[in-house]
């Protein structure tokens, strides 16, 4: 008998008897029984019956207050609702594979254990009856000891576990990284050799997985097993360019796989976000095509900042991720990733510092922590120093906000203003007025004040030929500059 959740009793009751009234046997499977033996919370209930699961569905809605709406996908035969912040999803058991989201139609009933045959692993494969002998575990495949030993092993030959729905490769090496657990021998070799079938899987349900990788306390554990089984290769091909060593006269680089992978994994242990591990993924993205060996020197990779912020956007969109401002972010940390770095001179000035910031704007918190995660030298005194040097760093930064308030600033005269204030259109000389008022602002040449920054823009537009509209002149004069 399972000790189950005095809070989920009610629900699983509730369940258990609208199954008896529509006469089938029903189960909890899946996740929410492998979650709760390893005692953690769960969200999601599925359910398995022996029967029609969208029936057991309706008939269990009504038992629930305000008889929540239950939602049918009528093609694979499944329904869910939600109540008190759970899903409750219901199927019907099947003889072929299970698979969420997936585009197959259902096509033949089964049995319980026709359904847990066709499960993805044995830890995912354990029921608890909802019958006679409610609470009952059913674990036909030794998941509960699978488990106990941390093992990821398939129910059936894993060639016909992955053959059913080569996705489930991927899902192998995200438990395996989400639980530290290992993948049966057995298993993992069946991967390497199918590890081309992923092909056939849409991007989608591929980058579910990767995020849930990327997302874990250690995801270099994942790319590894993704890289050497031959996966990363058929979705991600940029990032497997990384790896390997090149030498000449004597001079190697560094492995930019494993270094990326490392920067991933120190940046993992400060911050959750998503995007910010996306962005360690991809700093270094450019070095293969930017590498070159310059005699006497050695390796360089000279631009491969800008030119891995040009690239993300096709990345982004081949790996079916957001193309939206999370993207963009991602874009502005690889292509700034190596100015905090040069920084950490002795004599560096205020403008420089300055750019930084109006660069970084609100992100220059996340660029530190990947620039600090870029640190990867095994040498102890050289990470010493570094880290050191980018304490310094963040104190000036902090020094020069505090000063200049540089962070979220927008140059103080538009290009609104400037097209009024000498009555011309959008040209190329607005251009260059707004970008010269930034320059000399940020160059600290003018102070960060509307004022002095109108003078200057009448001043450099009288040189480039430009006649100023009198109004406007005189209301400078004035001392009085228009509102905007
Ligand atoms: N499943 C499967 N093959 C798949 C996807 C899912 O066999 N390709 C089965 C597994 O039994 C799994 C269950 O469907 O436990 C539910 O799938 P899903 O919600 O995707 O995963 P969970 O196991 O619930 O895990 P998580 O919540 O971490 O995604």
């Amino acid at each position: 008998m399972l000790q189950i959740p005095p809070k989920h009793l009610p629900y699983l009751h509730k369940i258990a008897e609208a199954a008896q009234e529509v006469a089938v046997d029903s189960y909890v499977v899946g996740g929410y029984v492998r979650d709760l033996l390893l005692g953690k919370g769960a969200k999601d209930i599925d359910i398995v019956c022996v029967g029609n699961g969208i029936d057991l569905a309706k008939a269990a809605a009504k038992r629930f207050p305000d008889n929540p709406k239950v939602v049918v996908f009528k093609n694979f035969g499944t329904a869910m609702f939600k109540a008190d912040g759970f899903e409750f999803e219901f199927v019907g058991a099947r003889k072929e594979s299970y698979q969420r989201n997936s585009r197959k139609p259902v096509v033949e009933d089964g049995t319980l254990e026709d359904d847990q045959n066709r499960r993805d692993f044995t830890i995912n494969a354990m029921a608890i009856s909802l019958n006679e002998d409610f609470g009952q575990l059913i674990d036909p495949f030794e998941g509960q000891e699978d488990l106990r030993q941390g093992l990821i092993r398939t129910p059936l030959d894993p060639h016909t576990t992955f053959s059913d729905d080569p996705l489930r490769m991927m899902r192998a090496i995200r438990f395996a990284t989400q639980l530290d657990f290992d993948i049966l021998p057995e298993t993992y070799q069946a991967i390497s050799a199918m590890s081309d079938r992923l092909k056939i899987v849409s991007m989608e349900r591929i980058i579910v997985e990767l995020n849930k990788i990327i997302l874990a306390r250690k995801p270099s554990t994942g790319f590894k097993l993704l890289f050497n089984s031959g996966l990363l290769a058929q979705f991600f091909p940029e990032f497997c360019n990384l790896q390997g060593v090149d030498e000449k006269e004597g001079l190697r680089h560094k492995d930019n796989f494993y270094h990326t992978l490392q920067v991933l994994d120190n940046l993992s242990q400060n911050s959750d976000d998503l995007w910010l591990r996306w962005a360690a993924i991809l700093h270094d993205i450019a070095k293969p095509p930017t590498k070159r060996f310059e005699r006497g020197h050695g390796w360089t990779f000279h631009g491969h900042d800008a030119l891995g912020a040009k690239m993300v956007p096709r990345i982004f969109r081949n790996l079916k991720l957001p193309l939206n401002d999370r993207m963009k972010f991602v874009q502005k940390l690889v292509a700034l990733h190596l100015r905090p770095i040069s920084l950490t001179k002795e004599n560096v000035t205020d403008s420089a510092i300055r750019r930084l910031l109006f660069d970084a704007g609100d992100d220059i918190d996340a660029l530190m922590l990947l620039c600090q995660a870029d640190i990867t030298s095994k040498n102890a005194n050289k990470v010493k120093r570094f880290l050191e040097n980018y304490e310094m760093v963040r104190q000036k930064l902090h020094q020069v906000e505090e000063k200049d308030r540089i962070r979220n600033w927008q140059p103080p005269i538009s290009g609104d203003e400037i097209m009024a204030t000498f009555s011309i259109r959008p040209s190329r000389e607005v251009g260059i007025l707004k970008n010269a008022i930034k320059e000399a602002i940020l160059e600290g040449e003018i102070p960060n004040k509307y004022e002095d920054a109108y003078a200057f823009m009448l001043r450099l537009g009288s040189k480039i030929g430009l006649e100023a509209n009198i109004e406007n002149e005189e209301k400078f004069l004035e001392n009085d500059p228009p509102s905007s």
